[in-house]
């Protein structure tokens, strides 16, 4: 089979994109060059790699057993430039990287440092929920991954290297925000807003709430960290957010931390990955840096909030 790795990474972009156009812009190419090159290699395979059902694209099984294949070959092909790289005692390439919505507020600074140290790398980062972050997981897309809950039921190994301190939070004026002790019934009683099904935050707090025999019904439901304290500071409720995300609000006074039973919460954030990954010198490097420095990295922004 001729076929070549030009046409593999084409058909790995039209997959992962889910669709031509996006996959011609990643290949700096038009979306004709890819369709013309998709066609060719379905002619090597000899079988359809997508079909269409109504608007949508799908694989075929052929196309599907492709995908696996290809994935695999660029992997190793990753790691072998990698290798070449730590044989050169080089730092450099790629470091794919995705997070779960809340890390956005740290990761970047931790990033930015990283890549003082290290200016040859070229980091990817991909910020989405959790649901996704568990998908490109699976998928193995990233050399890391960023996530506060470690997913049950796969071979991943997790680093702890930072803590996640949540609190909870509500407008300045609100009855609670006078600096007196609210037990958790009470809170459980207030119109609480909530992060999406599946969110590490909104699992945590889940957990808090069950251990506690209490089941509060939520309020209103807001898909980002962001969107929550946009509702918090309208006054459409309080929130247990990450303190990470909240460094702007509390030091310009739009928000208040509330004293609330069993809070702040301390969880750890991890860094993920699949079991048996080969990591190249580049990836290595962050995670030992994320291990040594990330800590300090992340919480020098927020220093002044964590002492309060
Ligand atoms: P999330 O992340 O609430 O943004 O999903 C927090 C976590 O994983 O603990």
């Amino acid at each position: 089979m001729h076929v070549t790795l030009q046409q593999l990474k084409l058909f790995h972009a039209v997959v992962k994109h889910g669709g031509f156009t996006r996959a011609a812009n990643e290949m700096h190419l038009t979306q004709p060059a890819v369709s013309i090159q998709i066609k060719r290699l379905e002619d090597h395979v000899g079988l359809p790699l997508f079909e269409h059902v109504g608007r949508k694209m799908h694989m075929t099984l052929a196309g599907r057993e492709l995908y696996a294949a290809c994935s695999d070959i660029l992997e190793r092909l990753d790691a072998f430039v990698g290798t070449i790289d730590s044989l050169k005692g080089e730092v450099s390439g790629p470091l794919r990287i995705s997070v779960v919505t809340t890390a956005k507020y740290f990761l970047p600074h931790l990033l930015g440092a990283f890549v003082q140290d290290y200016p040859k790398v070229n980091p990817f980062l991909t910020v989405t929920n959790r649901a996704n972050v568990l998908q490109r997981l699976e998928d193995n897309l990233d050399d890391v991954v960023i996530m506060g809950q470690v997913p049950v039921g796969m071979k991943v190994e997790a680093i702890p290297f930072l803590e996640n301190v949540l609190v909870v939070v509500a407008p300045p004026d609100h009855p609670f925000a006078d600096g007196r002790l609210v037990t958790l019934a009470e809170l459980a009683a207030e119109r609480m807003l909530v992060r999406e099904e599946g969110s590490g935050t909104r699992i945590a707090m889940g957990k808090l709430f069950e251990e506690h025999g209490l089941s509060p019904t939520f309020h209103m439901e807001l898909g980002s960290s962001e969107a929550i304290k946009q509702g918090v500071m309208a006054k459409l409720g309080i929130a247990v957010l990450s303190l990470h995300s909240l460094h702007l609000e509390l030091t310009m006074g739009r928000i208040a931390m509330l004293n609330v039973e069993g809070f702040p919460q301390r969880r750890p954030w991890y860094a993920v990955y699949n079991k048996g990954k080969r990591h190249s010198l580049a990836v290595t490097r962050f995670i030992d840096f994320l291990m040594e420095k990330g800590a300090e990295s992340a919480l020098n922004p927020i220093r002044e909030n964590l002492e309060r």
